[in-house]
């Protein structure tokens, strides 16, 4: 997605410009741009590409040499291809801006403008919006009305960050729906769209609030409401370091993230448990709201909404309170139905998946008491969540989710074994039981999944050639198989489908042939002999078949190609471990195939756009 960043200061513009977009290059893009004040003018430098396209562009022409104020810009194309002219930064001669998100009314924006004489040379809604802030500016002589008017003209989603000529050393932003951080240094201060872009520089930073203007010179910043008054927002420490958002010796980020998997459960769950129970008073998250929720609604995008169907599972089995997972995208549009009685738990990696967040409002809406579960702190849904329970995942670099969801579900039981015992439906000593093992046993499990990684890496090998394939689980089971497909599908661009076991036999049994393998997961013991049985099927139709069962499992390697044991665990919590196996086995066989691991194609990290 669309990354941004802005300098002001003694140092070099464009280069802590171009430093801040490599940072934000994890996040996806087609295209980018700088521009920066030279002697009074705005100087642009574009390219489609990479960054280091634009990098090379600025080393040749030396025209933004010796600039100490600029905006840069990582774009992922929505209106417009790919292109150097549909690149950011857009603007005139005058004004320069560089945005993140959606400007939905563009079209009678643009039309307006052109009756006003402005002419467009992109397809982009971002030079809309820079040539609206031009056409207010030259009516009304105040750059900060301009940017009022502007943001009253906009419908949609924006953060931008603005240069006007005739105010050098300045930076201008303004947000709304978008994240936008304002840096803060010593003489020298930044905008950003994520923290990560500056981490290099400083680690405090104010989160501008939305529908909000800052006006940043190298030793001021001025944030304002659309009355022009001045806010204050806490100035916030970043506890991520640089280290922590560059790959530490690791091939990928994606490998480094899973390895980080049992410090990340550790520093989720153990400030969350007191007394071996576990405990949301930090959180406000009150005992009342738990004990009388009538109904649990989990709501999300992706590997998030699929952490939501293992809290389905967990939270239905333990608390026998009906929950249901919906697709935020469809549950948006689909005019739930909600009550001040129900819960709705909103996941999000991000915090600003644009559809999650449009979820979120409408369930605010319909009275329902929301919950966020997200990892990055500040973000939208963070903040506009009744309530917010971090994941301290750390940051997540690689497109695919991997440390997130593992801390999602694992925090997602602990709230599961809260509620139960609230509701009665455990005891003391139970609840007990169930947290001491995520706390005490839950890391060093996951670290014993991840000692597996050399028969991952031989299971990866027997797929790596395939083009298509099955993943077969039934109960908890099927939905981790939901989840290790998409992992699969979208790191190694093998197409795979993932199937309720018993479900095969309904229609779809007619793809499996000795060119269709079968990853088969087998982790519940209750349910181990008719996935055997399920498994005899797809055999006898030709198919490989990886196992995934738990150790000690009964003649598991009499019944597949090749199995792979889970470390001993208890029943209720298996698909924390089976989930950093499947991980480890998406990435392998998409290392095996050579696919861009961290960048899959098409993809971004953070879908700000519905
Ligand atoms: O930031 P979020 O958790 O809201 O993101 C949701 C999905 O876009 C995300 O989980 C996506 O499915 C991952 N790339 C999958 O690995």
């Amino acid at each position: 997605m669309c990354g941004i960043t802005g300098y002001v200061g003694a140092r070099e513009a464009s280069e802590v410009v171009l430093q801040g977009l490599h940072t934000l290059e994890y996040r996806g893009y087609d295209s980018a741009g700088v521009a920066a004040f030279i002697n009074g003018n705005i100087n642009v430098v574009k390219a489609v590409g990479k960054v280091s396209n634009v990098e090379e562009k600025i080393a040749a022409l030396g025209t933004l040499k010796g600039a100490h104020c600029g905006i840069g810009h990582t774009r992922w194309a929505t209106h417009g291809a790919p292109s150097d002219t549909n690149s950011h930064p857009h603007g005139t001669e005058n004004i320069q801006i560089v945005h993140n998100g959606i400007i939905e009314n563009y079209a009678p924006l643009r039309a307006m403008l052109q009756s006003n004489g402005f002419t467009f040379v992109s397809e982009t809604d971002t030079e809309v919006a820079a040539k609206l802030i031009e056409y207010h500016y030259n009516n009304c002589h105040s750059r900060e009305d301009a940017l009022v008017y502007a943001m009253r003209d906009i419908i949609g989603s924006y953060a931008i960050a603005v240069m006007f000529r005739d105010c050098p050393e300045t930076l201008y932003a303004i947000r709304k729906d978008n994240p936008l951080i304002i840096g803060v240094g010593e003489g020298e201060n930044f905008v950003a769209s994520d923290i990560a872009a500056v981490l290099r520089y400083t680690k405090t930073y104010y989160q501008l609030g939305d529908l909000e203007l800052a006006i940043v010179t190298k030793d001021s910043i001025c944030m304002m409401d659309m009355d022009k008054k001045e806010v204050s927002h806490p100035l916030l420490t970043a506890t991520w370091s640089i280290e922590a958002a560059e790959r530490g010796g690791y091939d990928h980020f994606m490998i480094k993230e899973i390895n980080e998997e049992p410090e990340a459960v550790e520093k989720t769950l153990h400030p969350r448990i007191r007394d071996m129970m576990p405990n949301f008073e930090e959180e406000n998250l009150s005992d009342e709201r738990l004990k009388n929720a009538k109904s649990v609604t989990f709501v999300a995008c992706g590997t998030a909404m699929h952490a939501g169907l293992v809290g389905k599972t967990a939270i239905e089995q333990l608390c026998r309170v009906p929950v249901k997972v919906e697709i935020a995208s469809e549950f948006r549009y689909n005019d739930p139905i909600l009550s001040e009685e129900d819960l709705v738990v909103i996941i999000s990696q991000s915090g600003e998946t644009a559809d999650s967040l449009a979820a979120l409002r409408l369930a605010k809406e319909k009275g329902a008491y929301t919950l966020g579960i997200v990892n990055v702190i500040g973000s939208t849904i963070a903040r506009e969540a009744d309530n917010v329970i971090y994941t301290w995942a750390g940051p997540e670099i690689s497109v695919a989710s991997t440390k997130a969801y593992t801390v999602q579900i694992s925090l997602i039981y602990l709230l599961t074994i809260k509620m139960a015992y609230l509701k009665g439906k455990i005891s003391e000593a139970e609840a007990k039981e169930y947290t001491r093992i995520l706390y005490e046993d839950m890391p060093s499990l996951i670290k014993d999944t991840i000692a597996k990684e050399e028969e991952i890496k031989d299971a990866a090998k027997l797929f790596a050639k395939y083009e298509d394939l099955f993943f077969i689980g039934r109960g908890i089971d099927y939905h981790l198989a939901m989840e290790g497909s998409l992992k699969l599908k979208e790191i190694s661009y093998i197409h795979s489908e993932a199937y309720a076991a018993g479900e095969l036999k309904h229609g779809t049994i007619s793809l499996i042939t000795t060119e269709m393998p079968v990853i088969a997961l087998a982790t519940q013991e209750e349910l181990y002999e008719k996935m055997i049985s399920n498994i005899r099927e797809v055999k006898a139709r030709g198919a490989k078949v990886l196992l995934v069962a738990r150790e000690g499992a009964k003649d598991a390697a009499a019944e597949a190609e090749k199995v792979i044991y889970l470390p001993r665990c208890e029943k209720f919590f298996t698909s924390i471990p089976l989930a950093t196996v499947l991980q480890m086995l998406a990435y392998y066989v998409a290392r095996e195939r050579g696919c861009d691991i961290d960048k899959p194609r098409n993809l971004a990290k953070s879908v700000t756009v519905e």
